[in-house]
């Protein structure tokens, strides 16, 4: 850790941390008056008692004496009022800006590339986005308010120490020196065990989200006990560098109170040897007492709160790495307008495309092929040799690196983001779902489709009976990813909301666990629904679909080996053949 507070680095995320605050400056400025204002009144309380004890109580004045302790009571009022609006003013302060940044990060991630989630656990996002974020609670509604108040009340002591007797406070100022040394120390250390307290945290989230998602793994395959003892591993570590704060705490905080007492002790000592030689009043000394108490205070807290504020520059550091990160997809500078994309089907072209995830790794390898407007090309082809892939490329979720993707025989570059993703209908493997009803996964809490036309959807596609059955119909809500509906029933959702949105251009990869006869009977129908009037390109599992479509695209390690109608492949006696026989012929009932 530096020994300086703030590094260079750290000064600018601390300036970026404060353009949050600027919606926010009137609050701040009342929040930081309050706590000025109190902070100023706080040491007035000793000086007032000492003119009572010299004044008003050595000369017997009683009248004066009712009048000032009355004083000190409003003063201590006016003290707790001040504290209340202090507090409700910075943490409402603190909230706002939190709630800001949440929204700010959120959405900046919801923009982010795909490729950035390959890489990126979930579990650290949502660190990032819940606890690293609270952790800057302490910086807005404590740390900055509280750091210049107690700076200030610090400076007020001192002054009226030195005001009321400059012997006494040359005294307390002697154990400053040991004071320094016991507050670098604690910092230091404190410091590193919080910034471990942070990473495990994240570990931990991580860990949690990604077993949790892969539970039924787990179980079926007996992991229960390895996932425990790696997590509890986690765990050990997260309690033994939250221990170690606690550790640091509770030696520092004892550190100061002896070291209080040891000023006290020696004001005590010294200070009634100066009352007996009348060198000071009685007054005086009490005043000091109660300065002592008052001193140590704000030492303790600014120590306690400039962690705080360097602990929560590092959260803050992380947070704008996230921010930092412009992964994005961007859009063109003059987006064509292709009102064709939406009003009639069109034509998708691959010319000599060349991609990997990794580009030292293509997947797919100079592919070329072309989709007619408004028909349907399957593509088969064994696992892993980058059916999805295309689809991915497509979508523009990934750029590629060599040839060129035409739709309508534009380059996908010249759409904007928003209009392909508008154009085009993707029906996946599995389908997410998301926590809601089955109403609000259709329509994808899009207010403009009414439900009528929602049922008018799923009557088409055939699903309208099912969902009536359910308890609630349509509103039946199907938990989160849609866990309480099976694979087919979650393809034949999005088959709706694609009759739905009406996109031109479906991409539909067909799911391949097995389903029962009649929801296949349902699916199949959906398709003849779906496919008629749009341009298609199916990931085909099924006979039936892959004898329906115009073309067939076979694909091989990355490469198309073979194309055309499936009666022309079966003859060529090729690769389609193969596996033809291997995949569809052999053990499909549906076949
Ligand atoms: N997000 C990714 N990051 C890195 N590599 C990936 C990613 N997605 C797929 N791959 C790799 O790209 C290759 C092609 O994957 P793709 O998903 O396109 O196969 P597929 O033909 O759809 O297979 P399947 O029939 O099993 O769905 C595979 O070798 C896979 O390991
Ligand atoms: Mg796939």
């Amino acid at each position: 850790m530096q020994p300086k507070l703030l590094s260079s680095t750290k000064k600018n995320t601390f300036h970026r941390l404060l353009i949050f605050l600027l919606p926010y400056k009137k609050t701040f400025i009342i929040g930081l008056l309050l706590t000025f204002i109190s902070s100023i009144l706080n040491p007035i309380r000793p000086y007032w008692i000492q003119s009572i004890i010299d004044n008003e109580i050595a000369a017997g004045n009683t009248s004066a004496l009712r009048i000032s302790i009355l004083g000190v009571a409003m003063l201590v009022i006016l003290q707790a009022v001040l504290m209340y609006f202090q507090i409700v003013t910075t943490h409402t302060l603190g909230q706002n800006i939190l709630n800001d940044m949440r929204n700010t990060v959120f959405e900046h991630i919801l923009h982010l590339k795909v490729q950035y989630f390959d890489k990126t656990p979930i579990g650290i996002l949502q660190t990032r986005t819940i606890s690293d974020i609270q952790t800057l609670n302490n910086i807005f509604s404590e740390g900055l308010v509280t750091i210049g108040g107690e700076f200030l009340q610090l400076i007020t002591i001192l002054i009226l120490m030195f005001i009321t007797s400059w012997q006494l406070t040359l005294l307390v100022l002697a154990i400053i020196p040991l004071l320094v040394i016991a507050i670098y120390v604690f910092k230091k250390n404190v410091n590193e065990a919080f910034n471990r307290v942070r990473k495990y945290v994240a570990e931990l989230n991580s860990y949690l989200q990604e077993h949790i998602t892969g539970l039924t793994i787990t179980q079926l395959f007996n992991k229960e006990k390895r996932e425990a003892q790696n997590f509890d591993r986690i765990n050990q570590l997260h309690q033994k560098a939250h221990i170690d704060t606690i550790y640091y705490y509770s030696i520092f905080f004892p550190v100061v109170e002896f070291m209080a007492a040891l000023a006290l002790a020696i004001v005590v000592w010294h200070g009634t040897q100066e009352v007996l030689q009348e060198n000071i009043t009685f007054g005086v000394l009490v005043a000091f007492l109660m300065y002592i108490q008052m001193f140590f205070r704000p030492i303790r807290m600014l120590a306690d709160q400039f962690n705080a504020l360097q602990l929560g520059i590092v959260s803050a550091e992380r947070i704008f790495k996230v921010l930092d990160t412009q992964d994005f997809i961007l859009d063109p500078q003059q987006p064509q307008n292709n009102p064709n994309l939406f009003h009639k089907p069109v034509s998708i072209t691959f010319e000599n495309v060349t991609f990997g995830y990794n580009p030292l790794h293509p997947v797919l390898k100079n592919i070329s092929f072309h989709v007619c407007a408004g028909t349907t090309t399957a593509i088969v082809g064994a696992t892993g040799s980058g059916k999805t892939t295309i689809f991915n490329l497509i979508k523009r979720f990934y750029e590629i690196e060599q040839g060129k993707i035409l739709i309508d025989n534009l380059p996908v570059q010249s759409y904007t983001q928003a209009e392909l993703h508008k154009a085009i209908g993707v029906v996946m493997q599995d389908v997410f779902l998301f926590s809601g009803s089955i109403y609000d996964n259709i329509t994808l809490f899009n207010p403009h489709f009414s439900l009528s036309q929602v049922q008018k959807a799923a009557e088409i596609i055939g699903i309208h009976s099912f969902i009536m059955q359910l308890p609630q119909g349509y509103y039946f809500r199907v938990g989160e990813r849609g866990a309480t509906l099976s694979a087919g029933q979650r393809q034949l959702i999005a088959f709706v909301r694609i009759l739905l949105y009406n996109p031109k251009i479906i991409l539909l990869d067909e799911a391949t666990a097995n389903i029962d006869s009649q929801t296949e009977v349902l699916i199949q129908n959906a398709l003849t629904q779906v496919l008629s009037h749009r341009t298609c390109i199916i990931i085909a599992h099924r006979l039936s679909t892959i004898q329906r479509a115009d073309q067939i695209i076979v694909m091989r390690k990355g490469e198309i080996v073979e194309s055309g109608k499936h009666d022309e492949l079966l003859q060529k006696n090729g690769y389609y053949k193969k596996l033809f026989m291997y995949q569809y012929a052999s053990f499909s009932p549906t076949y």
